[in-house]
C-alpha cells in the first residue's frame, strides 16, 4: 500500500547548530528506517550542513519553499538549482502561512508545483480551510478550489508523484487537532477529487499527510484512518523526543 511519510516542518526555528544537532539526533534513531519515509525541513541556512549529516541515512531533506524561476533578478528568492545542489529532496510548496502571511496564491502554488516536479522533486502541496469557511459548511469547496488550482494542467504521472498535505488551517499552531473522523472525511474528499481528475490508479497512489497540531498523542488515532498516509508536523518536530515518537507511532 501507500508507505508513510512524516515530515517535520521547522518553519522560522532553529540557528544552522541547533537543526544539526536535531539531525545528528534524529540520524542516531532512525539511521535506517523502512517503516516510513522522514523528512525533515529546516530553514535554508541550515539545510546545507543538515543535509552533510543525514545524507548517509534514511532521513531525507526537505525546504519550506522555493521560487518557480530558475534563476535572475529575485533579490530574497531561493531557486530550485541551489535546493537540488544541497540534496532537498522534498519542497513543501503553498504552506498556509505562505498563503495567508505572504499572499501566495492559488496560481504561485501552481507554478511552484510545476517547476519542483520538472527539477525531480517532490512537492509536498498545502491545502486547508479556514475556521469561518469550515463553520460556513464550505470545506469541500475550499479544498476543491485549491486543489483545481494549484494540480492545473498537471499529467498524471505528475501527480502521482506529489504528496498533499491537508492543513485545516483552524488546527495549525492551536492545539486543536481535527478529529480523525474529520481528517479521514477531507482526506477522503481529496483522494475522490484526485480519482475524478485522473484516475483510479492516481486515486490510489497519491499519498496525503494531514498537517495541524499533530503531536505523539494523537498520530496513531490519526494513521489509522483509511486514507491518511502521514503526517506534517509543525511545532512538535522542533522537539527530537516528541518528532521520534511521532514517526514510531504513525508506522
Ligand atoms: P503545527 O504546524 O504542527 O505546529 O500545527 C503544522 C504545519 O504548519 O505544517
Amino acid at each position: 500500500m501507500r508507505r508513510p511519510i512524516i515530515a517535520g516542518n521547522l518553519k522560522m526555528n532553529k540557528t544552522v547548530e541547533e537543526a544539526v544537532s536535531m539531525a545528528v539526533a534524529l540520524k542516531r534513531k532512525f539511521y535506517t528506517f523502512a517503516e516510513a519515509d522522514i523528512v525533515i525541513c529546516p530553514p535554508f541556512t541550515a539545510l546545507s550542513k543538515v543535509h552533510d549529516e543525514i545524507v548517509d541515512s534514511s532521513i531525507m531533506l526537505g525546504a519550506q519553499d522555493v521560487y518557480w524561476e530558475e534563476d535572475g533578478a529575485f533579490t530574497g528568492e531561493i531557486s530550485l538549482n541551489m535546493l537540488r545542489d544541497v540534496g532537498c529532496r522534498y519542497i513543501i510548496v503553498g504552506h498556509s502561512e505562505r498563503r495567508n502571511i505572504f499572499g501566495e496564491t492559488d496560481e504561485d502554488v501552481n507554478r511552484k508545483v510545476k517547476a519542483v516536479l520538472k527539477h525531480g522533486i517532490t512537492p509536498i502541496m498545502c491545502i486547508g480551510e479556514k475556521i469561518e469557511e469550515r463553520d460556513n459548511g464550505m470545506t469541500f469547496e475550499v479544498l476543491e478550489k485549491q486543489l483545481s488550482r494549484g494540480l492545473k494542467n498537471l499529467f498524471k504521472d505528475e501527480v502521482m508523484r506529489i504528496i498533499i498535505a491537508y492543513e485545516p488551517i483552524w488546527a495549525i499552531g492551536t492545539g486543536r487537532t481535527a478529529t480523525p473522523q474529520q481528517a479521514q472525511e477531507a482526506h477522503k474528499f481529496i483522494r475522490e477529487f484526485i480519482e475524478r481528475s485522473y484516475d483510479k490508479e492516481a486515486y490510489l497512489k497519491i499519498r496525503i499527510q494531514y498537517g495541524g497540531s499533530v503531536k505523539p498523542e494523537n498520530i496513531a488515532q490519526l494513521m489509522s484512518q483509511e486514507d491518511v498516509d502521514g503526517a506534517l508536523v509543525g511545532g512538535a518536530s522542533l522537539d527530537v523526543n516528541s518528532f521520534s515518537e511521532i514517526v514510531k507511532k504513525a508506522v
